[in-house]
């Protein structure tokens, strides 16, 4: 477990006050105003905190608003179908977050009381400690820290801490105790968005903003001037991987898939297809590279070539599970990857495609 060293003033209950009081006073002056914190509610509480996880509030916004005016409470939430779901939630990605928000719904509608532990939270689909302590902190004033990257950010400077630490997750975990032993017992919910708050507006990855900061005098880098040296986390390369997409067009009509095996994390999500479907003659077909794409899922890189097949001999209704031929009024309707809808809308505007393009992707 991470301690505090000997050494540090924040060592001393006096000075945790005081650090307390700078952040907590920097936070009512500064804090950005943001939908989920006025007129703040479990369900607003528990909405943002899934979308913000892995993701910033600059994109969280216009999705937030959207999803409260769709799905106001969680009775409604758990009434809606996966696929309305997931429309709702095209562009955020980390699908995973919005199933799993989705069953937590489900269930919720069905509470007289919302649990009120940390533990009974965590067993909720899709609620690690993250959203199990910022969920009970924020929208029931339980004194539990949260620890995310921020956080990490933030007390590796303020501690200057040297351990190099093997990844993110590790880092949050050995430094939750030391979030945990300076939260404010009053205002847990506050101390814990203002930690946030400071990590992602002035304690940022690089050129700190140290001279404006409520909290220089107890941090040891900001005082010393090498703040940027801290967290220290281990490099990894991430893996890199090469993949095929077919664009096939049809009667102005593009070939989609979307695996439905439950088990894929992109099921009922539509993509470009890696595979041919069985109806294609391969005999006659010609291939034409048409771009190379990149995105990043996790830990890899992916290159994403995408191939046009034209000379199709006949086209069949009849298609493959999973396929698609998806007219512009139907892209607008399903649910497809942010980066494949982008990459398509890319494509059309270059082919001119008037038809396709004036209805807009
Ligand atoms: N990141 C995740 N949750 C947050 C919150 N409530 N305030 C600021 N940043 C956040």
């Amino acid at each position: 477990m991470k301690d505090i060293p000997n050494t540090h003033p924040l060592k001393r209950s006096k000075e945790v006050t005081s650090f307390q009081d700078s952040l907590l006073g920097w936070y009512n002056e500064y804090q950005r105003k943001l939908p989920w914190r006025s007129d703040p509610s479990l369900y607003k509480t528990v909405i943002s905190e899934f979308m913000l996880q892995q993701t910033r509030v600059s994109t969280v916004l216009p999705y937030y608003d959207n999803w409260l005016t769709k799905f106001p409470d969680f009775q409604t939430l758990a009434r809606a179908t996966e696929e309305e779901v997931l429309k709702a939630w095209e562009g955020l990605g980390y699908y995973s977050r919005a199933r799993n928000l989705h069953k937590l719904a489900k269930i919720a509608a069905t509470w007289k009381v919302p649990p009120g532990t940390v533990k009974e939270w965590m067993t909720l689909p899709g609620v690690g400690p993250y959203i199990a302590a910022a969920v009970t902190s924020i929208a029931m004033g339980k004194t539990e820290a949260v620890c995310d990257g921020n956080l990490v950010r933030v007390l590796s400077r303020i501690f200057a801490i040297n351990e190099e630490f093997k990844d993110g997750a590790t880092a949050q975990k050995k430094l939750q105790p030391i979030a945990q032993s300076l939260i404010d017992m009053d205002r847990p919910g506050d101390y814990n968005q203002a930690m946030m708050e400071l990590g992602a507006t002035v304690c940022h990855r690089q050129s700190p903003l140290c001279l404006t900061c409520p909290v220089l005098v107890f941090c040891t880098s900001g005082r010393t001037g090498n703040a940027e040296k801290f967290p220290r986390i281990e490099k990894k390369k991430n893996k890199k991987k090469s993949i095929q997409r077919y664009w096939l067009e049809s009667d102005g009509k593009l070939l989609l898939f979307t695996d439905l095996h439950s088990k894929n994390k992109l099921s009922g999500i539509y993509e470009l297809p890696q595979e041919l479907p069985a109806f294609i003659e391969k005999e006659c077909i010609t291939f034409e590279s048409i771009g190379i794409r990149k995105r990043t899922i996790g830990n890899i890189d992916y290159k994403e070539e995408i191939i046009r097949v034209s000379n199709l001999e006949s086209i069949k209704d009849e298609l493959d599970d999973g396929y698609l031929w998806s007219d512009s009024k139907k892209m607008k309707e399903i649910t497809l990857s942010g980066p494949h809808r982008k990459w398509i809308g890319e494509i059309f505007d270059r082919q001119g495609e008037k038809e396709l393009n004036s209805s807009g992707f």
